[in-house]
């Protein structure tokens, strides 16, 4: 169409950079998906969702949270997160990208500066884009480079206050954060420290409460737990001290200007924490699945991600990654290639995830052609 010159080319020069994204149907045994404990789909979560439905709980708000949009199913998940995190108040988004933006382009202040890990997520980028606050990326997982750049802020007279930025577990590198560390850095220089809990939570952590819930002082805390990848429905809560929530209750556009989430969504949300608690077999099984995968697959990754869900095959080129996810999706595997920029230039990789959505066998099957694809010429913790 006329005038659509410049899109077309702007799509034809990521065609170039093996770069272009499409849309495909879901096929495959899923080694691509964030639905770890397999309750996207799961009979016990849709009768969470039943018997909501039979409660009359509403599928529409009907409005803004501060209009007629506040139901009791908000309030209840909230509440209920809240206690069972251990934090002082909670704040629930329709998606954890919705919440990391509001978070971001809200709490921060003119004057303060936000250090965030260079490997942080895209909504944490959004979030600063909007945001009144100086923001400085800092190097991945580096407590010493974030200590150097409070020192640098803090001697060029910068007097407001310090937020620093993680993901609990790197979503495309399935590393952790030194939480500790962080927190501690945190505490000397009275900084707030916001952990990104989306791949962690209903994963790790006692009752799938995170990595984060081994840190005590919850004081100088913000914690984003999403709803819509363990925990097998949707949303983004974000836990933090309640004056911080009021805070965002009255200035997060995001979440003033914005239809509240669907209370049936709360209602599954809700059911899908407590379901997490009661069913502790879940978590066990998927660290089996974990377990085995690494025996296969590990040999592929970067040391740093041991023990987690997520493991990155790094390739670096961006057209032999996609040859290579295209060649395990034809046998059956849905293994999807991550290109810049979603991660750094020449760092390209298939992002494997293991979830209960396969088994033991499956894992098998596809390290056997990974093994076949790759020339099994990879050696440990090297790139291939
Ligand atoms: C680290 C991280 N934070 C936030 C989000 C956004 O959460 P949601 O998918 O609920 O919007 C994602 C989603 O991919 C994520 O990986």
């Amino acid at each position: 169409m006329a005038g659509f010159e410049i899109f077309s080319a702007h799509l034809d020069a990521l065609d170039g950079e093996s770069r272009r994204r499409k849309l495909s149907p879901i096929a495959g045994h899923d080694f691509a998906s964030n639905d770890y404990l397999g309750l996207s789909r799961s009979a016990d979560m849709r009768a969470i969702l039943t018997d909501a439905v039979a409660r009359d709980v509403p599928h529409g708000s009907g409005g803004s949270r501060l209009l007629r949009g506040n139901h009791a199913e908000h309030e209840a998940l909230e509440e209920f997160a809240a206690e069972y995190y251990g934090n002082e108040a909670a704040l629930y988004f329709a998606s954890g990208y919705a919440a990391n933006s509001a978070l971001f382009s809200t709490l921060p202040q003119k004057s303060d500066i936000v250090l965030y890990d260079e490997r942080i997520h895209a909504s944490v980028h959004e979030g600063m884009r909007l945001s009144r606050a100086q923001g400085q990326s800092v190097q991945h997982n580096d407590v010493q480079a974030f200590s150097d750049a409070i020192a640098v802020y803090r001697g060029a007279g910068g007097l407001g206050r310090i937020w620093l930025a993680v993901e609990s577990l790197y979503s495309m590198d399935g590393d952790r954060a030194p939480l500790p560390e962080l927190a501690a850095l945190a505490r000397i220089h009275d900084a707030m420290l916001v952990i990104d809990e989306a791949h962690a939570t209903g994963v790790f952590g006692e009752g799938g409460r995170g990595l984060s819930h081994a840190l005590l002082d919850r004081e100088n805390l913000v914690v984003l737990r999403t709803c819509g990848k363990a925990l097998g429905a949707e949303g983004g809560l974000l836990c933090l001290p309640a004056i911080l929530r009021d805070f965002m209750v009255n200035r997060a556009r995001g979440f003033i200007f914005s239809t509240a989430p669907s209370p049936l969504m709360a209602a599954l949300a809700h059911g899908a924490i407590r379901y997490v608690e009661a069913n502790p077999q879940l978590t066990q099984r998927l660290h089996a699945l974990v377990a085995h995968a690494e025996l296969r697959l590990g040999r592929y990754c970067p040391d740093t991600r041991r023990g987690s869900q997520i493991f990155p095959v790094i390739i670096g080129d961006n057209d032999r990654t996609m040859n290579i996810a295209n060649a395990l999706q034809a046998d059956g595997f849905d293994v999807r290639g991550i290109r810049p920029p979603t991660v750094a230039p020449g760092t390209a990789r298939l992002r494997i995830s293991i979830s209960l959505n396969v088994d033991m066998d499956k894992v098998d099957a596809l390290a056997d052609r990974l093994d076949i694809l790759l020339g099994n010429d990879a050696t440990q913790g090297s790139h291939v």
